[in-house]
């Protein structure tokens, strides 16, 4: 091979091996490393800044509350308690986070995806209408009913949702493969954006009239 050509090669392979290694979180590269948030103290870092493992303690791995129902009273009626690494600092490199999602009769938590996270959730109380939907290709609609310890998976990247179709409240716990999933609400990313996005592009990508596309912008 030219010198020039295996070079190419060579930035090509490291380009490719740097993008799936940065498609999830970072691997640990030691035991613990918990969060702090000033540097000076600091003696390495993966992920954040990371505590001196000599000073660690078990309140850096713990979280109390999530027996409390988040606060309902929203336009969507339910809400998502997040247990990431900004609640638990000990999180930090670990790949995992947690949360708790109440619905009130007919509540949804609407469709939304995680940019960093697979999702599997459990049903506590309650029954949940869930799906996600496949990418381009197909965008087929993968959905089914969940009741009290039913398990279901949204894998990372895709929009989901979850909607309680029962005549209860509905409480539900799930795991994602981040410690900081991130979120990304389709509708308020859309249609709430801060700029707000030119309304003809809008107008044209749903196929709506402009006044529908002011009214949604207007209400997100
Ligand atoms: C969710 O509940 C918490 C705690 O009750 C509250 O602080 C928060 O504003 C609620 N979020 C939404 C989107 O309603
Ligand atoms: C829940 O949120 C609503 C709307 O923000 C607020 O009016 C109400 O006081 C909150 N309830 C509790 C228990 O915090």
């Amino acid at each position: 091979m030219k010198k020039g050509v295996s070079f190419l090669v060579t930035v090509a392979l490291v380009a490719l091996v740097s993008s799936l290694a940065s498609a999830s979180d970072p691997s640990p590269l030691q035991d613990t490393c918990v969060a702090i948030d000033e540097p000076k103290d600091a003696v390495f870092v993966n992920g954040k800044f990371c505590k001196d493992p000599k000073l660690t303690v078990a309140e850096d791995f713990f979280f109390s509350g999530l027996d409390k129902p988040g606060n309902t009273s929203n336009a969507v009626a339910s809400n998502v308690t997040t247990v990431n690494v900004e609640k638990i600092k000990g999180l930090n490199t670990l790949g995992i986070s947690m949360v708790r999602i109440d619905y009130e009769p007919y509540g949804q938590n609407p469709p939304h995806t995680h940019p960093r996270a697979t999702e599997i959730l459990t049903v506590l109380e309650g029954t949940l209408y869930v799906g996600f939907v496949t990418s381009n290709t197909e965008n087929r609609l993968i959905s089914k009913v969940l009741n009290k310890g039913d398990v279901f998976v949204f894998p990372i990247g895709l929009i989901h949702f979850q909607f309680n179709v029962g005549k209860t409240k509905a409480v539900a716990i799930a795991g994602l493969s981040s410690q900081n999933p991130g979120v990304i609400t389709i509708a308020n990313a859309v249609f709430g954006s801060d700029p707000p996005i030119n309304p003809d592009v809008l107008t044209r990508a749903f196929q709506l009239d402009k006044k529908v596309v002011s009214y949604l912008q207007s209400r997100v």
